[in-house]
């Protein structure tokens, strides 16, 4: 145990520092067809053969649909004052548009409903990957429809929750969902190329813009923010090469889609490629980005070691995978870490912009087993005190971090790694559908009970 681990206790955040854990719609909720929704975009891809590592898909999961309030008392057991979920849009409007799905509006009813009832508060978040596909039939984010589209979707979720619901999150890190989705194809819609991406990249830039605008009309005493996927990186070398294409992927991974939301435009000066995405711009476009959030969350797992590369088209920088650096690393091949949350909240203080900074997820992926009905993940709670630590570091210096959520409640659908990775703090038994609480997630209740207070046994 490290020293900073060691001495971290739970009042050195002060009280209005926000503990939570969160879980997305889509990796947790399973019932796929029940109940009038309509099928997303994952329900095709995990559909297509070949997409899902082992063939695994999400038509159960963790059976969150039936078991929710068996989760949201694990929460409350847990002592956790904070869940954040997310909402399926097809769910709530199997279309896109049009007809709302009124047993799923109830599903979320119940569920917020049942968390104010233990005490603890919805953070919900609009979107975390799953488009309705009849959506995608028209083009899905590559068509500028999807503002108004999403503007529909968001009217809808306002109007409906947010008389209880007062935490509100736009969208779940558009990098990886548009990155990933269109332009990879790793994930679905698994559609490719850099004409796709672009298209992608500046819609959901605006979809942020509107989704804060109607929140903030809708729900005027509500907190609103979006979310980020965010790696620190460092250069492989100190050679000059090295270091600006460090410069760029940092452009690419970390500063694309919150800069125009901040008001600063694209980082086209250290990308020039993204000149592209003007071909999608529109008259008044530079204004609709921009969204004054209360606070930007952001989702930090790791840092990324960046090489210049002359063979890798648009950027030429590639990142060194971590499996080749001799680091520990987790389930997911990510290396372990923890000082990159502290970089990333350095970084993404210095912009003036941000009024307040949540950390809306980290956490780790390792192999956990179950012995004697037990799960003992001395990794993952090293990692988790770990990061802690540093986000505590952060803000002892003054930085404007006020909220650290794990990811996450259950194990859960790792999306196109499926079932393999586990980044629960209560182990899933999937045959069974049976909790366990891990030794991480013990400590997280214990510690979240603050200092002079004794833990319940769990
Ligand atoms: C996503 C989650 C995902 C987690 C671990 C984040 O990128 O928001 O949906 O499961 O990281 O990969």
């Amino acid at each position: 145990m490290d020293r900073e681990g060691e001495k971290l206790h739970r009042d050195q955040f002060g009280d209005t520092f926000k503990w939570g854990v969160t879980t997305a719609a889509f990796q947790v909720e399973g019932s796929c067809n029940a109940d009038g929704k309509g099928p997303s975009i994952w329900d095709t891809f995990t559909a297509r053969k070949g997409r899902i590592k082992d063939g695994h898909h999400a038509g159960t999961a963790c059976d969150f649909y039936n078991c929710y309030q068996q989760d949201v008392a694990l929460v409350r057991r847990l002592n956790i004052p904070n869940f954040r979920f997310s909402l399926s849009w097809p769910r709530l409007l199997p279309s896109g548009t049009g007809q709302a799905n009124r047993k799923g509006i109830d599903f979320y009813n119940k569920l917020i409903d049942s968390c104010l009832e233990n005490d603890i508060t919805p953070w919900v978040t609009l979107y975390h990957w799953d488009l309705p596909q009849a959506l995608e039939q028209k083009g899905g984010w590559t068509n500028r429809d999807i503002v108004s589209w999403f503007s529909e979707y968001t009217h809808l979720c306002a109007r409906t929750y947010g008389d209880r619901v007062k935490n509100w999150i736009v969208l779940n890190e558009p990098m990886v969902f548009t990155g990933a989705g269109y332009f990879l194809g790793l994930h679905a819609p698994g559609r490719t190329g850099l004409k796709n991406f672009f298209a992608a990249v500046h819609h959901a830039v605006l979809c942020m813009g509107e989704g804060g605008r109607i929140l903030r009309s809708e729900v005027p005493d509500a907190e609103i923010g979006t979310t980020f996927s965010c790696s620190h990186i460092d250069p492989w070398s100190s050679k000059p090469r090295d270091i600006k294409a460090a410069v760029r992927a940092d452009a690419l991974l970390n500063r694309l889609l919150i800069e125009p939301v901040l008001g600063l435009g694209y980082p086209v000066n250290d990308v020039p490629v993204l000149k592209g995405l003007r071909k999608h711009f529109k008259e008044g476009d530079e204004e609709k980005m921009k969204f004054d959030f209360d606070f930007i969350g952001l989702q930090n797992y790791t840092r990324e070691v960046v090489r210049y590369s002359l063979l890798t088209p648009y950027i030429h920088a590639k990142l060194v995978k971590a499996e080749h650096r001799n680091v520990p690393l987790t389930t997911m091949k990510w290396e372990v870490y923890p000082a990159a949350i502290y970089h990333i909240l350095k970084k993404f203080e210095a912009y003036p912009q941000i009024k307040k900074i949540y950390i809306t997820e980290n956490g780790a992926a390792f192999p956990d087993t179950m012995k004697d009905g037990k799960v003992d993940d001395p990794q993952r709670l090293q990692f988790i005190r770990d990061n802690i630590a540093q986000v505590l570091k952060a803000r002892e210096e003054g930085c404007r971090v006020d909220g650290y959520f794990i990811w996450t409640l259950t194990d859960n659908f790792e999306w196109a790694e499926g079932y393999h990775p586990r980044f629960g703090l209560i182990y899933v038994d999937y045959a069974t559908q049976k909790r366990t609480i891990k030794s991480s997630g013990k400590w997280y209740a214990r510690f979240l009970l603050g200092q002079n207070r004794v833990a319940e046994v769990l």
